[in-house]
């Protein structure tokens, strides 16, 4: 008889922590100058959802660039990491997570599967299916801010911290090297982590993947508008803000935006708090972040992770590099 599988969830962030967040990021952001809103508030159900369609879309190259670097190597990842444990940060659908478990399972036995992401519904779906596909692994999912509760995730066994989809990009670079630092901190010498990022190429297909012709990524640059809406009493009208993408060569990093296409004013009802928007005025909702192979090795390097092997740097596509503490 196969051994049963078992589902446990934590959850670190209950409606009320994330309510406080959530206010304590609106209050601050779109009371600021330029405004801005952080990322982490794409993704409740709806979002989610767009979110996975957005991963379908022929311009869309990240998803099926590392799923097919995934498909080609998780072999050799599972070997060199040696790990009984996945912990999967910011994990969504756990889309591409099979490869790894597949990979990771067929080298040595596996005990736990960890998905940590602060969307409690699509985690909570995807960690049951796994537990149904995977029998006798403990799936113990954990709900909770990758930038706050790292310190919550299970230490057990030998572990493989996977972050993949590109999201440390997401991240703006001072918020990232103090993320990797922290992460760095949560792991013991034999653990690993493997990471994925999307590399600088052709500035075309990078905003094309951000600004498809469906449409799909407009309107899940808008949704944040109704997540603040629907969480804090706001009356933004969505529509009429317009979908923004440019691509900033210095920083090497898409940005976008959502620009008033009319004066608009705006209350928000939970905070007391009332918003202007000029016409045209822009609210600032995301940036992702393009790597090269040395950039990313540097910066795990100066958070104290050494650089076991970097897939794709020659494709230029997507990168996966598996790194482990340095000391
Ligand atoms: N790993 C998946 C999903 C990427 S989308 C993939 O590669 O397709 C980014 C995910 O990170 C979403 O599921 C989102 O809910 C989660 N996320 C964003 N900010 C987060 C935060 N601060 N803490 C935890 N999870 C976060
Ligand atoms: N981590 C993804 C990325 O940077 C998230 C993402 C894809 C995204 N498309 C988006 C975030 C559009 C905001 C808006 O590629």
């Amino acid at each position: 008889m196969p051994a049963s599988s078992t589902v446990t969830v934590d959850v670190h962030l209950d409606e009320r922590d994330l309510r406080a967040a959530l206010e304590r990021d609106v209050r601050a952001g779109l009371g600021a100058s330029p405004k801005h809103i952080p990322p982490t508030w794409f993704y409740d159900e709806e979002g989610s959802r767009l979110f996975e369609e957005i991963t379908r879309l022929p311009e869309y190259y990240p998803t099926r660039a590392e799923r097919a670097l995934l498909e080609r190597h998780a072999g050799d990842v599972a070997t060199l990491a040696g790990a009984d444990s996945l912990v999967e940060l910011g994990a969504g659908s756990c889309e591409k997570t099979r490869l790894l478990l597949d990979a990771l399972a067929s080298s040595s036995p596996l005990s736990n599967y960890v998905p940590f992401d602060v969307s409690a519904d699509f985690l909570c779906d995807a960690a049951g299916s796994i537990a149904e596909e995977y029998p006798g692994l403990r799936v113990h999912a954990v709900v909770g801010d990758f930038l706050a509760h790292l310190d919550r995730i299970p230490t057990e066994g030998r572990r493989l911290v996977a972050f993949l989809g590109g999201t440390i990009g997401n991240l703006a670079p001072a918020q990232r090297a103090r993320f990797l630092g922290d992460v760095r901190a949560t792991m013991s010498r034999t653990d690993s982590l493997l990471l994925g990022t999307d590399v600088v190429k052709d500035r075309r297909r990078i905003v094309a993947a951000y600004d498809d012709s469906a449409g799909v990524t407009a309107r899940f640059n808008r949704n944040v508008l109704s997540v603040v809406n629907h969480a804090l009493g706001a009356n933004f009208a969505p529509e009429r803000f317009e979908h923004v993408v440019r691509w900033d060569e210095r920083a090497q990093w898409i940005e976008m935006r959502l620009r008033a296409t009319q004066p608009e004013t705006v209350d928000i009802e939970h905070l007391d708090m009332t918003v202007t928007f000029d016409d045209g005025e822009e609210l600032r909702t995301e940036i992702s972040a393009k790597f090269t192979p040395e950039g990313i090795a540097d910066e795990l390097a100066r958070a104290g992770f050494a650089v076991d092997r970097q897939w794709g740097a020659d494709e230029g596509e997507f990168l996966l590099t598996l790194a482990h503490p340095d000391r």
